[in-house]
């Protein structure tokens, strides 16, 4: 099958699939609201819209700005922490940069502390998604405006808006692209593929998956991809705290127990640490390397799509969303309220105003495109 037909078909499928994609979405550790819910983007009606327009008290220039994240573990995450410390501290503000280790309790205790040091605006990418709700109210009470950062804050009314890249967006083009490869890398089909999923609490790892299902299931219905363990559902897939150990664990037992006398082709991966470890793996177990999505541009893995290691990533620049977060913050310091946007997500207890950015996948055939602004990045392809 040629390479196009093959990317139309998943195409159509995307749009096939829509209306069942939330089959094998649960939640671990979520609760049964969250569980149910989309987190899907709709287009907001008028008066949503209006609403985050209206009049708003502004703040000192010099204002505190909390920042909430949920653990250092992947470049992004560091890259946030130090950007926003530079970021705002150019703009004139006093930053108070945290992060959580993931712990849920931990994050808990550092949002009331910025509370209490007088906070202006918290912004939250939070450890699990849904359990923040007390915390953030609390901080709206006491006048804070909260905006959620890379990730959804569900089942809370405590949040003025969330800046993120398109989720289900991100895991179709990780899905698209694992079949590009395996056309161009594997030759004919049937594939033989495996499935994994993010960090069962945060909203966006759910997400990931059921874009990139929209695209795969379609053709894992018709033969064209055989997932050979059988494992299809988000909850069998998911890598608890994005733990790369755990994911190279579990790729470990799928190819001693299901590939003994099998060749895998490819393995959807939700970002670039689980997509490393993935690869690595398959090394260890004497595979050839198969077609491995990923997630975040991550220095290394820029450097393994351009040796043909690893051969997809996902660019979702953190200096391009902490520069719309601060362009939000100043519109709140000036007074004039959260901007407007025709794209909202329902939280499980209110419809969020979502400022979403656009992922862009990556190859090593675009690479040096994609990077063209981003100095570090292209000094990395050669
Ligand atoms: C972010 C990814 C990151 C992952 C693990 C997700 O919410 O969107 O960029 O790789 O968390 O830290």
């Amino acid at each position: 099958m040629k390479k196009r037909t093959l990317l139309s078909m998943a195409m159509v499928a995307t749009m096939m699939v829509a209306t069942f994609a939330g089959c094998g979405g649960g939640r671990e550790g979520a609760t049964e609201t969250a569980e149910t819910q989309t987190t899907e983007t709709t287009e907001a009606t008028d008066s949503a819209a209006e609403e985050t327009t209206a009049d708003m008290p502004g703040f000192d220039a010099g204002a505190t700005i909390g920042i909430s994240l949920p653990w250092l573990g992947t470049q992004n995450w560091k890259e946030a922490e130090e950007m926003f410390t530079t970021q705002l501290e150019e703009a004139g503000y006093t930053p108070l940069v945290q992060a959580a280790d993931n712990k849920v309790t931990q994050q808990q205790q550092q949002i009331e502390s910025m509370i209490e040091n007088g906070a202006k605006v918290i912004v939250v990418g939070p450890v699990d998604g849904s359990q923040l709700g007390s915390v953030l109210e609390q901080a709206k009470e006491a006048g804070v405006y909260v905006i959620g950062y890379d990730r959804l804050l569900e089942n809370t009314t405590g949040v003025d808006g969330v800046v993120q890249f398109g989720s289900v967006k991100t895991g179709e083009l990780q899905a698209q692209a694992l079949l590009q490869g395996l056309e161009e890398k594997k030759g004919d089909k049937p594939y033989n593929i495996e499935l994994f999923g993010g960090g069962p609490a945060d909203p966006n790892a759910p997400n990931f998956f059921k874009g990139a299902m929209s695209v795969l299931q379609p053709l894992i219905d018709d033969g064209t991809l055989v997932v050979v363990s059988g494992q299809t559902e988000f909850t069998q897939c998911a890598t608890v705290d994005w733990d790369n150990a755990k994911a190279q664990s579990r790729m470990d037992s799928l190819l001693s127990g299901f590939y003994s006398d099998k060749e895998i082709d490819g393995v959807l991966s939700p970002n670039d640490g689980i997509a490393r470890a993935i690869i690595t793996s398959c090394e260890n177990a004497g595979q050839d390397i198969p077609v491995v999505s990923g997630l975040d541009a991550e220095n290394e893995s820029v450097e393994w799509v351009w040796q043909g290691r690893q051969y997809s990533t996902v660019a979702k620049p953190t200096d391009d969303l902490v520069k719309k977060t601060i362009e939000i913050i100043n519109s709140l310091q000036a007074g004039n309220g959260m901007p407007s946007t025709d794209v909202t997500a329902d939280n499980g207890v209110i419809e969020v105003p979502i400022y979403e950015l656009p992922p862009v996948v990556v190859t090593k055939d675009n690479a040096k495109e994609v990077f063209a602004n981003d100095p570090s990045r292209l000094d990395l392809l050669k």
